[in-house]
């Protein structure tokens, strides 16, 4: 193998998303069938041996990819020359606790994980924060790592983004139509990766038409359609008693792939990137958007119309990002 392997490094690694994830990571689902990767795995020190095991089932599926895996428990190690950050571990919201202590709990795992990648994080990094409350612990670490560019800190919406193009293909099946996944473009999800996510398919097309038109059908699109994909995560661990894992840790490789071998021609993604003040985001949020990438850049798809419907459920979205920045701020985390 002659190219130099590209550093990896998961947190939360012996988590049920981290166990979905770093085996397909090593078959080449991140970054292509002919990239090497080398992992680093960070987990809190009572998860180190678990994690370890995970290490162990690694090397025994002998990827011809993966040339090294690595365990820590230590943030600044963990990150030293990382090329593609997975920020997974986060803390989960238990009884009894506020949002703000939910804020404040995230805050020291992502400030500290910041300034790690800060101190030692490849030039070329890119970062994409999984765990939850993504969009603002990815604003959390981002403040914390003013020597890297601030695109390069992303969160997730690509399961959300998944999840209403599985949506709207059942639905139009339904009617009889033959219509795949992959027939749908330009799909959007706007705001924050919570309840209020506005996914949008007024621009989306369906085998080159226009998805809202062919559907047709505004009930369900007011009162099906966005509620079960904004929804979905809280239905699915409703049904599994546990939040989503496999689809989360795809949703994760189809983000990081496509923002480093970029979109499709006349295709966009949804990722929470930070705003420049695009369709009214407060510059400096880390919001959904429909994106374009090419050579490892992302750029906010620009000039699309937003009439009042949209404009009332993005504004809900974005309104609610800016109470978590305002939280986080009063918290000192950023
Ligand atoms: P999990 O509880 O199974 O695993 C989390 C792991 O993180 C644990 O092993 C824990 O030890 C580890 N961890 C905690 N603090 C850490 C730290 N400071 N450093 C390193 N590791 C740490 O949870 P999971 O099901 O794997 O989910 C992980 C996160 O992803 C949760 O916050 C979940 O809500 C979120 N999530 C996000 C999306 C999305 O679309 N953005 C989808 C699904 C889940
Ligand atoms: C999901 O969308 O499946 C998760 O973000 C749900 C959760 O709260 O972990």
């Amino acid at each position: 193998m002659t190219r130099t392997p590209v550093t990896v490094t998961v947190t939360g690694a012996a988590g049920q998303i981290g166990y979905a994830l770093l085996f397909r990571i090593a078959s080449g689902h991140l970054l292509g069938a002919d990239v090497p990767v080398r992992l680093r795995l960070l987990e809190i020190p009572q998860a180190v041996k678990a994690a370890e095991g995970t290490a162990m089932e690694l090397d025994d599926c002998a990827f011809p990819l993966l040339s090294g895996i690595d365990i820590f428990d230590d943030a600044t190690k963990a990150f030293d020359g990382v090329n593609v950050a997975l920020l997974v571990g986060a803390r989960p919201r238990t009884k009894g606790m506020e949002r703000g202590d939910l804020l404040e709990a995230n805050g020291g795992i992502f400030k500290p994980q910041g300034e790690a990648i800060n101190a030692g994080a490849a030039d070329d990094v890119k970062v994409l924060v999984v765990g939850n409350p993504a969009n603002t612990n990815a604003l959390i670490a981002q403040s914390h790592a003013p020597d890297v560019p601030a695109e390069r800190f992303t969160a997730m919406t690509r399961l959300d983004h998944n999840r209403a193009l599985a949506q709207l293909a059942k639905k139009v099946r339904g009617t009889g139509a033959r219509v795949s996944v992959a027939d749908i473009k330009k799909m959007t999800i706007w705001g924050n990766h919570s309840a209020t996510q506005y996914p949008d398919i007024f621009h989306a097309e369906i085998a080159g038409k226009n998805a809202a038109e062919t559907v047709n059908d505004q009930n369900w699109l007011e009162n099906d359609f966005i509620p079960t994909v904004a929804k979905r995560g809280a239905a699915i661990i409703e049904a599994r008693g546990a939040s989503s894992a496999a689809s989360a840790a795809s949703a994760a490789l189809n983000h990081v792939h496509t923002w480093v071998n970029g979109t499709a021609d006349g295709d966009w993604t949804s990722m929470a990137v930070v705003s420049d003040g695009s369709y009214g985001v407060p510059e400096g949020l880390i919001s959904s958007f429909p994106v374009t990438t090419k050579d490892g850049r992302w750029e906010i798809v620009q000039g699309l119309d937003i009439d009042d419907f949209s404009r009332a459920r993005i504004d809900a979205s974005v309104n609610e990002l800016s109470e978590e920045r305002d939280a986080v701020r009063k918290l000192g985390l950023i």
